[in-house]
């Protein structure tokens, strides 16, 4: 060999040793990356935490059962836990896996372990209420499963059943009330409680730090993501409807990034200021890599009840697609009540967002043809603003629009890893937001300094939220009444209690049903003299006017009516002298006279988000309502969705109670299968004994639309 050839050998011998070394690096880095994953967080092949990951992706690698083989797939068992919720509370929970035992939670707070092959019954414990609401999580390294209550997140032996009170303080971490699911990594048990954000040590409990939101309440969104160490949440609104906004700091309808060792916040992202419409940001926040021009990025998707979907790059702490023309600043209108609202709200147009607020009646009559309706829609919002975002509330007219169950519901998306997108369903019916002043009166917290009041026992109050933990009985109400002076005298009281009373109420107060109700309205005729109802009582052709739709109506005379109308303003003014008059809101579904929601279908879709390039790859109807005019394709839903390296995705929640499956690519419906209840959360998989399985939650739906009894099943699917 000449020097040449020797340095030429000498060469490749080097480049061969690095080569080794590399590989060694590889390996070892793979290794401590498996090690990492498989002792400090959760396994992924196992779905030992309800979203699948931290990162939310709720997407399983998992394809034993896919597109091909679907049509095998059938129950492989049932499991009922015995008790049958009532007052519309279903349960919301993705059981876990923990390689052994399906864990679940049940609405009257029992904690239950099963068999993965057949459903049967390990173990249960009763926790305290609400137990494991909207998540469970389960680590091996520790062989406990970690549960939200509504004192504290406790630990629970995987094999025993019972509190494992190595950990934490005597098993307990924290003491307040949580709704979702903890993260724990790296000794760290992470808690968003209602209204703040805790970490705590694993072995001893002790808090390491706090985050208090000031009023905000993490209710749906709650994640982490290992590779940058980041805590994701997102945070509801702070009143309802009504009430004093402005308040320092504002953590309110944001995202909010958080460094998990410290607590500290690394951005923050609002997406509508003043809230007065009940906006909240839903869903946990989704991370997962991007790919924006052949670079990879770290990333976390957000989604809002206004349609806004927020794409962060986590690095930069920026807006993932942040040019100028991917958001449109919308100018609103000011209110005229002492209330705090923004000249200003953005619409995001990229991602594309997955709502349109906006409500056009209008346009709406004209698809219809069905003349008695447009006549009863037209009469039901006489007095009603539409066809604007963000309109401000007002005691003289009601606001339309969209958005209070979604855009996007609370129950989020999935990360469909095949085809890189995220699949969300999202929500599509309008709403009437009502203004109306209450008798401050009737609530329990007035500070009622004037001697006026003295004799009124502070246990005669209830305000209208406290309805339902205070007992308010037409018996209390009467004594309050009864010992009012300024009434006792009142002429066209007594009228009243004839004519009026048996709908209005015994206190004018109205009723509002709610979002699991319905949608009667009759209104609050408290301080009725200073709105413009008032002049509904004008005349008796304008009361029976606004009485048209009213079945039951007494006869009345123009005298009476007057009389009627005196003493509302007598009793009126005295509530305003002595500022007992306090604004108040509800809102309500907006259905027409058969009671479907008043907007042009569908109602409900499934929406696939390109995560590259914010655009939607597709938007498909789902669920379907039978109605006496035929077959309404996109129905609301409040379920979720899962998907799986299969091509495949599971999604659940309409009325019509069907688990479906669908070609992830395509969004086309593959598979259904009709539960005994609808699908109340999103199902899940696993793999057990060398059968895949889903596993779904079939407890019912909570609103107005679903069939009225709740269900208490979790049943599992295999191939046949
Ligand atoms: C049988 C039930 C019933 C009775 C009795 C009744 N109301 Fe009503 N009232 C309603 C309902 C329901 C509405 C709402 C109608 C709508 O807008 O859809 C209403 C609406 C009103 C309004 C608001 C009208 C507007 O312009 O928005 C006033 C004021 C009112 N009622 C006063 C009275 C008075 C005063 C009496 C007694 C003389 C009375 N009502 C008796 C059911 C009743």
């Amino acid at each position: 060999m000449d020097v040449m050839q020797k340095t030429y050998v000498y060469i490749k011998l080097i480049e061969v040793l690095n080569k080794i070394f590399s590989i060694k690096v590889l390996i070892f880095t793979t290794f401590s990356f498996l090690l990492l994953n498989s002792e400090t967080f959760p396994k992924e092949e196992y779905w030992n935490f309800s979203n699948g990951n931290f990162e939310a992706h709720k997407f399983s690698k998992l394809k034993e059962i896919n597109t091909g083989n679907i049509s095998n797939l059938k129950i492989a068992w049932t499991h009922k836990n015995g008790f049958t919720p009532k007052n519309k509370n279903n349960s919301q929970i993705t059981p876990i896996f923990t390689g052994k035992s399906v864990i679940i939670s049940t609405v009257n707070d029992n904690l239950i372990s099963l068999d993965p092959s057949n459903g049967e019954e390990k173990w249960r414990i009763k926790l305290k209420n609400p137990t494991a609401k909207r998540g469970l999580l389960y680590l091996e390294q520790y062989k406990s499963i970690f549960a939200s209550t509504g004192s504290g997140v406790i630990a629970i032996d995987e094999t025993t059943g019972q509190i494992n009170k190595n950990l934490g303080k005597e098993g307990y971490f924290g003491e307040s009330k949580s709704l979702l699911s903890p993260i724990v990594y790296k000794e760290k048990v992470l808690v968003a409680f209602l209204n703040k954000v805790e970490s705590f040590s694993l072995k001893e409990g002790k808090r390491n730090w706090s985050l208090n939101l000031n009023g905000a309440r993490v209710w749906s969104g709650f994640s982490y993501d290992k590779k940058t160490n980041t805590v994701a949440i997102v945070t509801s609104n702070l009143v309802h409807l009504w009430g004093k906004t402005d308040i320092n700091p504002d953590y309110t309808n944001s995202l909010i990034l958080l460094n998990g060792d410290t607590g500290d916040i690394k951005c923050k992202f609002k997406d509508v200021h003043h809230d007065h419409w009940d906006f909240d940001m839903v869903g946990s926040p989704i991370f997962t890599d991007v790919n924006i021009s052949n670079q990879i990025k770290r990333a976390v998707y957000a989604f809002s009840k206004t349609g806004n979907v927020l794409a962060i790059n986590i690095d930069t702490c920026k807006f993932l697609f942040d040019k100028k023309e991917n958001f449109k600043i919308l100018k609103t209108d000011k209110s005229n009540y002492n209330q705090t609202y923004s000249s200003e709200q953005t619409k995001i147009l990229l991602p594309e967002p997955l709502l349109d607020q906006k409500y056009d009646l209008d346009s709406f009559l004209e698809t219809l043809n069905d003349k008695e309706n447009i006549e009863y829609l037209k009469f039901r919002t006489r007095n009603s603003k539409f066809n604007k975002e963000f309109i401000p509330l007002s005691l003289e007219y009601d606001v339309l629009m969209y958005g209070l169950h979604g855009g996007p519901s609370w129950y989020g998306g999935t990360l469909d890893l095949v085809n890189n997108q995220i699949i969300i369903p999202s929500n599509h019916y309008p709403w009437v937001l009502r203004s109306y002043y209450y008798d401050r009166l009737l609530n329990k917290v007035v500070n009622l300094n004037d001697k006026f009041f003295s004799f009124f026992s502070k246990d005669d109050y209830a305000s209208p939220f406290q309805k339902k933990s205070k007992k308010i009985t037409s018996e209390t109400i009467k004594t309050v009444y009864s010992k009012l002076p300024y009434l006792i005298d009142a002429k066209g009281r007594s009228l009243y209690e004839m004519k009026c009373q048996s709908c209005h109420g015994i206190n004018r107060k109205g009723k509002y049903a709610g979002e699991t109700e319905g949608d009667t309205y009759i209104p609050s005729l408290i301080g009725v003299s200073f709105t413009n109802k008032i002049k509904s009582l004008d005349n008796l052709e304008n009361f029976n006017y606004s009485h048209s739709y009213v079945k039951g109506m007494p006869n009345l005379s123009e005298d009476e009516l007057k009389k009627i109308k005196n003493y509302f303003n007598e009793h009126d003014g005295i509530l305003k002298k002595y500022n007992l008059l306090r604004e108040w809101g509800s809102w309500q579904l907006f259905l027409d006279k058969d009671k479907l929601p008043a907007s042009t279908p569908p109602w409900g879709k499934i929406n696939a988000i390109d995560i590259n390039t914010g655009k939607i790859n597709w938007s498909i109807p789902f669920g379907s309502r039978k109605t006496s005019s035929g077959k309404i394709l996109g129905d609301k839903n409040f379920g979720g969705v899962l998907s799986t390296a299969g091509n495949l995705f599971f999604a659940t929640g309409t009325p019509d109670k069907f688990l479906y499956a669908y070609d992830s690519k395509s969004g086309e419906k593959i598979w259904e299968y009709q539960l005994p209840f609808a699908g109340s959360s999103s199902p899940m998989t696993y793999y057990y004994e060398g059968e895949q399985y889903i596993l779904v939650n079939s407890g019912g739906g909570k609103f107005f639309g679903y069939d009225e009894n709740l269900g208490d099943q979790m049943i599992a699917f295999k191939l046949n």
